[in-house]
């Protein structure tokens, strides 16, 4: 088997777009018509096949779910022709099933691949989340200060008034004190409906997206994934477990997890480089969505490597079979 250091070829990360567009071109026929489920179907479908014709070793450390509930895609499939570089594989091939179902901004295809044993294989629980895009200093905003307090350390950080501040949330109950306290400090937000992996791409880009900060819970795999993207594209990124009962801290014990009140630094979630691509299924405001003409289908794809930092944009045309 090869070893990690030829984890880093360059046309693998090409292979990984090309993985990532595969899921998005099986959804491309099921936006907005209300059907999550075979949207989500379709993608995991189209994502494992393209992912098994890469030669790699891959494991999936962040997939569709527990092997016992026999999903394709799971925790622990082996991935790829195995006569590669052993890596671990992230995916979420639909993230935004609703957004995709309603044809709502910002859902994503979405795959990630680092060397054997570097991403954390985080449990199916909710993650409290806090991110910030690049060029500020480490303490800049913490886990442990409140969300007021963030917002003005962020402020100050960016020599504005917080009212110059933008947050990004998930819209959800859970999220009410919140949002109350965000709007307390003059700061605008920016709900969601869904799909915090873009949620927290875009504090990234914030004079593209006009988002300065991620805040809230959302799923842990999904942390993982945003924790890989801003490994990319620059950016802090905190993220602590949150456990509801017994059955959740035992599927965290299951995973590995030992420390149930860690805060995970985005570097702690992925511990090497990684390789990132995401592709547009509806339009958002960091990637255009599947458009669709007679006999043509076009798409957009976010490639990155964190170990050069490049960032491509590649738009696919494929014909409609
Ligand atoms: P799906 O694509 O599986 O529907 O997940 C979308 C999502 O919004 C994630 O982006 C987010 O992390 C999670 O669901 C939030 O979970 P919940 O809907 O339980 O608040």
């Amino acid at each position: 088997m090869a070893d990690a250091t030829e984890f880093h070829d360059r046309m693998l990360s090409l292979g990984l777009a090309r993985v990532s567009e595969a899921a998005a071109l099986a959804s491309a026929s099921l936006i907005g018509r209300g059907d999550e489920k075979a949207a989500d179907q379709a993608a995991v479908n189209a994502m494992r096949d393209q992912l098994n014709l890469l030669d790699i070793a891959g494991v999936v450390v962040i997939g569709e779910g527990e092997r016992d509930e026999a999903p394709m895609l799971y925790i622990g499939e082996e991935v790829g022709t195995g006569k590669g570089p052993a890596v671990d594989i992230a995916l979420d091939p639909l993230e935004g099933t609703t957004l995709t179902a309603k044809d709502m901004p910002n859902a994503l295809t979405v795959i990630a691949m680092a060397p054997r044993g570097t991403l954390l294989h985080a449990p199916d629980v909710y993650m409290d989340k806090l991110a910030i895009g690049p060029g500020f200093k480490p303490g800049t905003v913490t886990m442990t200060m409140s969300p007021s307090e963030r917002v003005s350390a962020l402020a100050a950080a960016k020599g504005v008034s917080t009212e110059n501040i933008t947050v990004c949330v998930l819209e959800r109950p859970r999220h009410e004190d919140l949002i109350k306290e965000i709007r307390s400090t003059g700061a605008s937000i920016r709900l969601i409906t869904d799909g915090d992996v873009a949620g927290v791409m875009h504090c990234a880009e914030p004079e593209k997206t006009g988002i300065d900060m991620y805040m809230g819970s959302g799923g842990a795999p999904e942390g993982v994934l945003a924790a890989a993207a801003l490994k990319c594209m620059g950016g802090q990124f905190f993220g602590k477990l949150l456990f509801r009962n017994d059955d959740e801290r035992g599927r965290a014990k299951k995973a590995g997890i030992v420390n149930f009140d860690r805060v995970y630094t985005r570097d702690d979630l992925v511990r090497a480089d990684v390789i990132f691509a995401a592709t547009g299924v509806t339009s958002g405001s960091l990637l255009r969505g599947i458009r669709r003409e007679p006999g043509w289908v076009t798409m957009e794809t976010i490639l990155m490597r964190s170990k050069t930092g490049s960032v491509r944009r590649i738009e696919y045309r494929a014909p409609v079979k």
